[in-house]
């Protein structure tokens, strides 16, 4: 491995590949040199859009390719954990898409795996290095509303029309709190820090038994809550607001946060945190600064948060009985 460069290989050549090969490119010390994709012709497609970049019809050969340093897994989230060890196995640093597993017992797994190898491991949550939610973090430190005591966060998007899709679908395990629960989910950890210590949470399951909507309900301790949903049945629309005794906080598209308002006794104050791109550069800044350090964790996004989150999926998923074919 070069020493001032990581040399990116992606396996699943899907929708979200795309985003991440754009912000790719606004990164200096990282190239994009491979992908790989089962469907046929879709890596070819991919490459062309992307160039210079081999292409692989299986991600094994992905993975031995010595030139391919670190990889990012693209694929749904039932090929994850798969996806990932085989990636780790083949010495390969892993960026992995969110959720990073279906269930923690998966995730303990990985974890294990890349100590082991001695491999950088992270989920690609891509919201918490979004300019916006550093801008946040330093609104929250200056006391500007107070000590944040309630947080309210939705997130919802209308995709229920098609069974096969995968956010409906239980083989790609689908569901709304997997798909898109993990961002408020995240949202409140990256606001109040740390696991909650209670939580309860509701759901209504659709025709494809994945739930179509969830509520979370979550108290972190010294007297702080966090009221989140997540849904495929709405207009597209995530918002999120913090509250304290000095005032509020609404973070406009809390996933990809465009501006924030402070809204005090002073008035309103409003930052734009607008971003260039699609946005996935600054978590690729930050996997191939840690790679290239020798890290193999990263400290905006650990990876004992990603394993408290999933515990409080698999917890809400068992208040349901929602399991994936895998489990049973
Ligand atoms: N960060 C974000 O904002 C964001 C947004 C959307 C999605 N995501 C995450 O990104 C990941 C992929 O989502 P996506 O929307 O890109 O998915 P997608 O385009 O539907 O699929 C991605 C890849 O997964 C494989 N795949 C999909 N359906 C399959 C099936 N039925 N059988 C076998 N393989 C299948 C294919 O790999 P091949 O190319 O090898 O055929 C496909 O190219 C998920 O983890 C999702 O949660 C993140």
């Amino acid at each position: 491995m070069a020493a001032d460069r990581v040399r990116w290989g992606i396996i699943g050549c899907g929708w979200i590949a795309h985003a991440f090969a754009k912000g790719l490119s606004l990164v200096p010390n990282a190239e994009l040199v491979a992908g790989a994709s089962r469907t046929a012709g879709k890596a070819a497609e991919f490459a062309a859009q992307y160039p210079p970049m081999r292409v692989y019809t299986d991600y094994e050969s992905l993975v031995k390719d010595p030139e391919v340093d670190a990889v990012y897994v693209a694929t749904t989230h039932n090929f994850h954990l798969d996806n990932v060890r085989l990636a780790l196995s083949h010495g390969k640093h892993v960026l992995c898409e969110k959720p990073i597993t279906i269930n923690a017992a998966q995730l303990e797994e990985l974890i294990a795996l890349a100590k082991e190898k001695k491999r950088f491991l992270m989920e690609a949550l891509w919201t918490r290095f979004l300019p916006g939610i550093t801008k946040l973090k330093e609104l929250l430190a200056s006391d500007v509303i107070g000590t944040p005591r309630v947080v309210n966060a939705f997130f919802g998007i209308d995709r229920d029309d098609d069974p096969e899709h995968r956010l409906l679908n239980p083989r790609l395990a689908g569901g709304a709190v997997l798909d898109l629960g993990v961002y408020p989910l995240n949202f409140a950890h990256i606001v109040f820090g740390g696991a909650p210590e209670a939580s309860t949470s509701l759901a209504w399951l659709g025709r494809t038994g994945v739930d179509e909507i969830s509520s979370y309900l979550l108290r972190f301790p010294e007297g702080r809550m966090a009221m989140l949903t997540s849904t495929c049945k709405v207009a597209e629309i995530d918002e999120a607001v913090i509250y304290g005794k000095k005032g509020r906080i609404r973070v406009e598209k809390f996933l990809r946060p465009v501006a924030i308002h402070v809204e005090t006794e002073s008035g309103t104050e409003t930052f734009d945190v607008r971003f260039p791109s699609s946005g996935f550069q600054y978590e690729i800044e930050e996997a191939t600064h840690c790679i290239l350090k020798g890290k193999t964790e990263s400290s905006v996004m650990p990876l004992s948060e990603s394993l408290a989150i999933m515990r409080l999926m698999d917890r809400f998923r068992g208040e349901w009985g929602l399991t994936y074919p895998e489990e049973r």
